[in-house]
């Protein structure tokens, strides 16, 4: 047993993953043995998707800080058993890093949700549509397509202008006006991705045995059990009054709705759930986490981010990790 526990340790360390990855492939596959992990997971590696679409507070640069300082994945969490749970997926960066066998993501972003479930549902449409935006894409195409009114589209409709207004538009942001219309201007960037195929075919695989929803993230409590992962990644508390990008949601996410995230938080962790959050490094959100009992830390890691009012804001900011394990 013990020999074998190290021989893991020694073949996460070559292929500088943690091991976690390792045991939740094996505990996967009947056909995955230490003698054969290495080269299983590199197949693997292979099939791993990117986030299909760029959204800010993407969280791609941080997996390999949280892995290297063990912040993530949980070292007890059982994926054989267990569910993961993204209540505030945007781009699924963990998620799609993670590729647990069992998952529940959901946003309030309900294009986005909507793009998830066409992906899972029926991606070969959707590569059509986008082939098609490829082919036109010019700023006057963009604003037809930005002007079109989605209720009258079909759901791949939908998926293929949300994709391609994102991959197309000003630092793939997503904002809306006061009427609830996509407001972002054409970004005029050198050949955008519109179209990616693989890994549209790759997220489709691995979103097979995940089910999307379109709700608020408090509604994790009707379904999380004991052993469960959750991966808060909240709307960040602002830094400072010029901190400019804080909403995704017309609704806002400050004080009230922080404190709230709190008590969900941990009220999971009284449950026997595996609980992480990213947010910003405020005093507020510190406060907010303090004095929450012994198991629950907060750890400070560096991010660069590129989302600042100010030319000389960008640059490494630090933010937090809270975890309970
Ligand atoms: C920081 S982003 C998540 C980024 C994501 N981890 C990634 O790697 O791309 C926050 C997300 O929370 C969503 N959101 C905002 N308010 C929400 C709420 N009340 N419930 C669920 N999702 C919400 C936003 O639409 C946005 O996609």
């Amino acid at each position: 047993m013990i020999a074998n526990k190290e021989t893991i340790k020694e073949i996460a360390f070559r292929l500088n993953v943690h091991s976690i990855h390792l045991k939740v492939l094996m505990a996967n596959s009947k056909n995955i043995s230490i003698d054969n992990v290495e080269s299983e997971y590199k197949k693997r590696l292979e099939k791993k998707p990117k986030p299909f679409v760029k959204w800010v507070g993407g969280k791609r640069q941080l997996i390999q800080q949280f892995r290297e300082r063990d912040l993530y994945p949980p070292e007890g969490f059982d994926s054989k058993t267990a569910t993961y749970f993204e209540p505030f997926v945007g781009g699924g960066a963990m998620f799609f890093d993670l590729l647990p066998k069992k998952a529940f993501l959901s946003d309030m972003n309900g294009e986005l949700v909507l793009s998830y479930n066409v992906i899972k549902n029926d991606v070969d449409g959707l590569i059509k549509k986008l082939k098609v935006h490829k082919k036109n894409d010019s700023k006057e195409y963009f604003l037809k397509v930005r002007a079109l009114d989605t209720e009258k589209l079909s759901d791949v409709n939908i998926a293929a202008r949300f994709i391609y207004l994102n991959r197309t538009c000003f630092n793939g942001l997503y904002r809306v006006n006061g009427s609830g219309k996509f407001n972002v201007p054409y970004a005029a960037n050198k050949n955008p991705l519109i179209c990616d195929e693989e890994n549209l075919r790759k997220a489709h695989e691995a979103m097979k045995h995940t089910l999307i929803r379109h709700q608020d993230y408090a509604k994790v409590l009707e379904k999380a059990k004991k052993g469960d992962f959750i991966y808060f990644d909240p709307p960040y508390y602002p830094v400072s009054k010029t901190a400019s990008f804080t909403s995704y949601t017309k609704e806002g996410f400050l004080e009230k709705e922080q404190e709230k995230l709190r008590d969900v938080f941990v009220e999971l962790s009284k449950r026997g759930c595996f609980v992480m959050l990213s947010n910003s490094n405020s005093p507020f959100i510190n406060e907010l986490y303090s004095n929450l009992g012994k198991k629950i830390r907060i750890e400070e890691v560096f991010a660069g981010r590129a989302i600042n009012s100010k030319g000389s804001g960008r640059g490494k900011v630090k933010e937090v990790v809270v975890k309970n394990y």
